[in-house]
């Protein structure tokens, strides 16, 4: 072992918050690896409607995950609302979630390009995947904002949107999200909250890359 521990950055928050915009951004600025652990959730989940299967049923969605081919999915196929909503029904299942545990640990610790570090976003990455994570930021942003940015993530994606069906689902998906027993979204308690309502992503963007390099420096030996 002659490297250095990989700087871990954490990203967690609510559907459609941009934490995922946030991320990539961060993960480019400071040269890491970058991991969408909820595009995990998605594959499974869009894997399982594939076979015909229920996304809440438990032996549908962990024969999925553990056979999981993340290469047999596009971004388009994954980032569509149905997509999200199968992801938070297998997400919900402790199964699926410890099947792709050690996935998402071994990306942080030992990003495989090399980098110095490496930035996850999800919900549970800066509580169970990587509490010890040097940055963690929790990001939100009120309904009625996340439902306009879902609307025009999904329009420039030439998805026919419902915006009364968009809500419904970003509801749900939250709900899920945070009342399951296992892993439930939630910020960490060492977590910078951040709410996103009144900031542009360049904004955003900003802030959070600031906050991460201060955690850097902090925590750097
Ligand atoms: O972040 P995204 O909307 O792509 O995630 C889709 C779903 O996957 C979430 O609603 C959540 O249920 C699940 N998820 C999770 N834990 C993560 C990432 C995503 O439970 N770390």
């Amino acid at each position: 072992m002659n490297s250095k521990p990989s700087v871990i950055v954490a990203i967690d928050g609510t559907a459609a918050s941009g934490k995922g915009t946030l991320a990539k951004r961060l993960a480019a600025h400071f040269k890491y690896a970058y991991l969408d652990s909820g595009s995990l959730y998605r594959a499974i989940g869009v894997a399982v409607l594939r076979k015909g299967g229920q996304p809440t049923t438990e032996a549908d969605a962990v024969a999925a995950a553990k056979t999981l081919d993340i290469s047999q999915f596009s971004p388009e196929d994954l980032r569509t609302e149905a997509a999200g909503v199968a992801a938070s029904q297998v997400a919900a299942i402790p199964a699926v979630r410890a099947a792709i545990l050690q996935y998402q640990r071994d990306f942080a610790h030992h990003p495989s390009g090399g980098q110095a570090g490496a930035v996850l976003d999800g919900r549970d990455i800066g509580t169970v995947v990587c509490p010890d994570a040097q940055a963690k930021i929790f990001v939100s942003a009120s309904l009625d904002v996340r439902v306009q940015r879902r609307i025009r993530e999904l329009r420039g994606k030439g998805e026919l949107v419902i915006e009364a069906r968009v809500r419904a689902d970003l509801e749900a998906r939250d709900v899920r999200d945070s009342s399951r027993a296992v892993a439930p979204m939630k910020p960490a308690e060492d977590a910078w909250q951040f709410d996103t309502s009144a900031l542009n992503a360049d904004e955003v963007f900003d802030l959070a890359k600031k906050f991460v390099a201060d955690r850097i420096a902090k925590t750097a030996v």
